[in-house]
């Protein structure tokens, strides 16, 4: 540490005002232009790059960095590695669906293997942002609505992308973002404002971040939001109050793409120059691409303007983190590696574990799946049944629809080679041609049994995809009509970014797969669910609503004064409670729902701490019976309600989760250890604290469901 230290003194001691700003801005070479950018990176007027991929590439800019420029600093490369690099897994709000920090820490770890074998440096993930606005297409990129799990799936994958001997020798930082409360815009459309309570804030949206700091993530992106009127990459209640000095995080802040230059028409900075001067006042010390700082930085310091030592503070940050991962001492990389590291038997052997954990049975009327393997005949049927891009999710990047496994493809792999697969298409994804129902209607009559896989595209979700429809886009929904209409039994895999909306579906297909965008491994994990090679166990970690009238729609609500009682429309006969006249209030699917092929029951719940201490820790069990016929997992949640609080609390707050894998039979207790430091939150001093006083606590398969029991918090 101590010789790091001097060491970046002693850099900073030789650099010119020019060669400091350099350290803090971040370009990106295709917009730039390639001589452009290479010629900014010779005059020493870039420290970091972005989205350049492959180690030849980065190598040859490295190489500039390091040989050709005054004092041969080398550049930081950072590319979105958000859900693998090319071993794609999963898009990440289905790896929560896992609900196994220690799997998703494998699959980050397995990302930076081969993002880092291939020259990149810094990856912009995780991207921790709890949502519970299932329009927002960036849902798909986070771990959902709830912080707790939220957290845990953050120290998950700092963890992966951080720790351990990378085969490159070098390592690679992660940057959890949007910092903060990207997730709360507005209506669900991206870059929108975002005014929430500075208690929603602290108790919400910041702990997923503080984790990913706990676990040593380096850096931090401020977002594109704003926040109760300060945008976040001008913020300094954000960026020093919080992040700095409370937090003592000393890493770097990295603006989002173009997010200094945004403050213009934000309306909060009449130029680029007063946007670099509220940015770096705020506290960014890196500006991804917006050039406000290149520009403008130097300008700003000879007239007084902004303190050279703000500055010089930036530029530490930069160096420190240049020098903590090796750079210095390994500038490039061994441009042979990548070739022998991506995509490796193991990583994809692992993506399958990791899909297959994450997809989600919704539905299963009559025992309809598992199919029966001797099938004669089976009519795929839909937009997405043969699709190979679509799987790879909404940031893929460098993976390719050639590594990817179709639904047909995974079927036919794992189907006896007698059972003839009848494939048709029915309709594009977005409606732009005229669907052919009754081929679809034909094939699903000659089968007899039909499998529907439909759903969005990956262009459908992710960042400036919102929806304002969250149904079936197309003609997909006509098409489940008119396949369901032929009697078949019909089983439909939905592929999506997001919860949909599909009470129809809910209500007339026996059996539903929810299978996102869930990477590579896609096909093959759906036929081994479907077949029943693997039991499904994952469960959903945001609500699916009824309609888009109830967003946001999530389990952790206020009670209010005047709380609905019990489930269901009640409005004409109760008129005067927090309900809808045409629509219920509880979401058609829960957060923590999930079904197996197995069933399970949760029995003798047992609170062992009815009182604790401020300190102690909150004990409570119960036996949870595999009472079906197959070997599965089921996540078993614990859920507490502080019952009064200084102020108004959640009406249930998850605190705990275990995955139990549980043979036909099998009874297990089930032990929670809550430290009780772990039930505060924001209370009426604006201060994390527990109060002490009485909580309802729950053992259950999902958050509406489970067995109650209650505790004291003594003080
Ligand atoms: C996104 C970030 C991303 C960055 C760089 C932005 O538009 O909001 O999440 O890391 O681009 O690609």
């Amino acid at each position: 540490m101590q010789e790091q230290e001097v060491r970046v003194e002693a850099l900073l001691s030789e650099m010119t005002l020019a060669e400091k700003i350099g350290q803090m801005c971040q370009i990106h070479v295709g917009t730039l232009g390639w001589p452009q950018g290479e010629d900014r990176i010779r005059r020493g007027q870039a420290g970091s790059v972005l989205t350049v991929y492959g180690a030849a590439k980065i190598n040859q800019l490295q190489r500039i960095a390091v040989e050709e420029s005054r004092l041969g600093i080398p550049l930081i490369v950072g590319n979105d590695v958000i859900h693998g690099y090319r071993t794609i897994f999963p898009i990440p709000l289905a790896e929560s669906c896992t609900w196994d920090p220690g799997l998703v820490e494998e699959a980050a770890r397995i990302a930076a293997e081969e993002a880092s074998a291939d020259g990149t440096g810094w990856t912009f993930a995780p991207m921790v942002d709890v949502c519970r606005d299932p329009r927002w297409g960036r849902i798909a990129e986070g771990s959902g609505e709830d912080p707790f799990l939220g957290e845990a799936m953050a120290r998950a994958r700092v963890h992966g992308f951080e720790t351990g001997d990378l085969a490159s020798g070098r390592k690679l930082v992660s940057c959890p973002k949007h910092f903060a409360a990207y997730g709360a815009a507005e209506s669900g459309k991206d870059y929108n404002t975002v005014d929430i309570s500075e208690r929603t804030l602290r108790d919400l949206y910041l702990p997923p971040f503080r984790a990913a700091f706990d676990e040593g993530a380096p850096t931090v992106m401020s977002a594109f939001n704003e926040i109760a009127g300060i945008p976040a990459s001008a913020n300094g209640f954000l960026l020093h109050t919080v992040l700095r000095r409370e937090w003592g995080f000393r890493g770097v802040v990295l603006s989002d793409w173009n997010a200094i230059a945004e403050l213009i028409p934000h309306g909060c900075a009449a130029n680029l120059k007063e946007a670099a001067e509220k940015s770096v006042l705020a506290g960014v010390d890196m500006d991804m691409v917006s050039d406000a700082y290149h520009l403008h930085l130097a300008d700003l310091v000879n007239e007084g303007r902004v303190p050279l030592s703000v500055v010089d503070q930036s530029v530490r940050r930069v160096l420190r983190l240049k020098l903590g991962m090796g750079l210095f001492e390994r500038p490039y990389v061994d441009e042979s590696l990548a070739g022998q590291v991506i995509l490796r038997p193991a990583y994809r052997q692992k993506a399958l574990e990791v899909t297959q954990k994450s997809m989600v049975l919704l539905k299963n009327s009559g025992g309809l799946l598992p199919l029966a393997r001797d099938l004669e005949r089976i009519a795929l049927i839909g937009p997405l049944a043969d699709d190979h891009h679509h799987v790879l999710g909404c940031w893929y990047r460098i993976g390719r629809d050639q590594d990817a496994e179709s639904v047909l493809d995974g079927l036919r792999a794992v189907l006896p080679s007698t059972t003839e697969v009848i494939h048709v298409p029915g309709c594009d994804l977005e409606g732009r041609e005229r669907p052919d129902l009754e081929g679809a209607a034909r094939a699903a009559r000659a089968a007899g049994l039909a499998v529907l896989v439909v759903g969005e595209g990956e262009h459908m979700s992710g960042e400036a995809h919102s929806r304002a429809y969250l149904g079936l886009p197309g003609h997909q929904q006509a098409l489940a009509e008119a396949v369901h209409a032929t009697g078949v039994p019909v089983v439909a895999v939905l592929m999506s970014g997001r919860p949909l909306v599909i009470p129809w579906m809910a209500e007339h297909v026996p059996a539903i797969l929810q299978a996102w965008h869930g990477g590579i491994r896609t096909g093959r994990a759906v036929a081994d669910i479907l077949t029943g090679a693997t039991n499904p166990s994952a469960k959903l970690t945001a609500s699916w609503p009824r309609t888009e009238g109830q967003i946001p729609v999530y389990y952790a609500h206020k009670n209010t004064g005047r709380p609905a009682t019990g489930a269901g429309t009640v409005q004409f006969d109760k008129p005067h409670w927090s309900i809808y006249i045409d629509e219920e209030n509880e979401p058609l699917f829960p957060f923590g729902y999930g079904l197996s092929y197995t069933r399970f029951e949760y029995r003798a719940l047992a609170v062992e701490t009815a009182q604790v201490g401020l300190d102690g820790t909150l004990i409570v069990s119960a036996a949870i019976a595999n009472t079906g016929d197959r070997p599965g997992d089921e996540i078993v949640q614990l859920y507490v309600r502080d019952r009064v609080g200084s102020v108004t609390r959640p009406v249930k707050e998850l605190k705990g989760f275990q995955r139990v894998s549980l043979a036909p039979g099998e009874e297990r207790q089930v032990r929670f250890e809550v430290p009780v430091q772990r039930l505060g939150f924001h209370g009426l001093a604006m201060e994390y604290a527990v109060e002490p006083g009485d909580f309802s606590v729950w053992v259950g398969p999902n958050a509406a469901e489970g067995l109650e029991g209650a505790f004291a918090v003594i003080g």
